[in-house]
């Protein structure tokens, strides 16, 4: 693989999935271009043998258990052995910003759900503080304008712009709208996270804690485990 990017994405993918995963389990599948990985290796080890089947995060991540036959079934239809999800950001105690490709509430519902929550990152997701990447909060469409209000006079520095993909307002899978809030670096998330939340339409914040058991991430050409601080 040329682009060594994609190809630390696909090694610590594929570790996850062979350090974490035995026949018969029930896995919880992430959404993104790391997560894509595990969800490859998983159906390879599908069509290799192994009964295994998934709870997805996303609707882009059913379509691609689909492509390489991973069974589907529905969330908390059985427990979950192990969630696998990359992440936009890392901090030393391994609290993570997430919901770069919107599937934040479903991710955060599969984390909490699963005996154990694996995240999967490439070298650049790893800082000393969260912040760097806009935090991302499911709104619904309604509330949108009051919530940008309350956002900006809890946040007088931060600025907040509403997710659009092509040319359109972006929508969840849940059908809702996203704010990406770039507030500068969070010395706080867990109080910026209480603030967010408190205000009526936020359905969910894209910043997790005490979720990770385990944080993999590419490291000279090898995946090793980042310690929490
Ligand atoms: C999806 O909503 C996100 O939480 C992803 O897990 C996160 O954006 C990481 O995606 P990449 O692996 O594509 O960087």
């Amino acid at each position: 693989m040329s682009d060594p990017k994609e190809a630390a994405k696909r090694l610590v993918g594929f570790a996850a999935v062979d350090r974490y995963v035995q026949a018969g389990m029930c896995v919880g599948l992430g959404t993104g271009t790391t997560a894509y990985w595990a969800i490859k290796r998983t159906g390879e080890r599908v069509a290799a043998g192994e009964k295994l089947e998934a709870v997805v995060t996303s609707a882009a991540t059913e379509k691609l258990c689909v492509e390489f036959g991973v069974p589907v079934i529905p969330f908390m239809s059985r427990d979950i052995d192990v969630a696998i999800d990359g992440a936009d950001e890392v901090a030393p105690d391994w609290s993570l910003t997430k919901g770069g490709g919107g599937a934040l509430f479903r991710e955060k519902a599969i984390a909490i759900a699963a005996r154990r929550f694996i995240v999967i990152v490439d070298d650049s997701k790893v800082v000393d503080q969260l912040g760097r990447f806009p935090t991302p909060v499911e709104v619904v469409p309604f509330t949108l304008s009051w919530v940008q209000r309350q956002i900006a006079d809890q946040f007088p520095t931060a600025k907040t712009t509403e997710r659009v993909r092509d040319g359109r307002p972006y929508r969840t899978d849940n059908g809702n709208a996203i704010l990406d809030c770039a507030f500068g670096s969070i010395p706080d998330p867990r109080g910026v996270d209480a603030v967010l939340k408190a205000i009526h339409g936020v359905l969910d914040v894209g910043l997790f804690f005490d979720l990770a058991h385990a944080v993999l991430c590419t490291a000279d050409q090898g995946v090793g485990e980042l310690v929490k601080a």
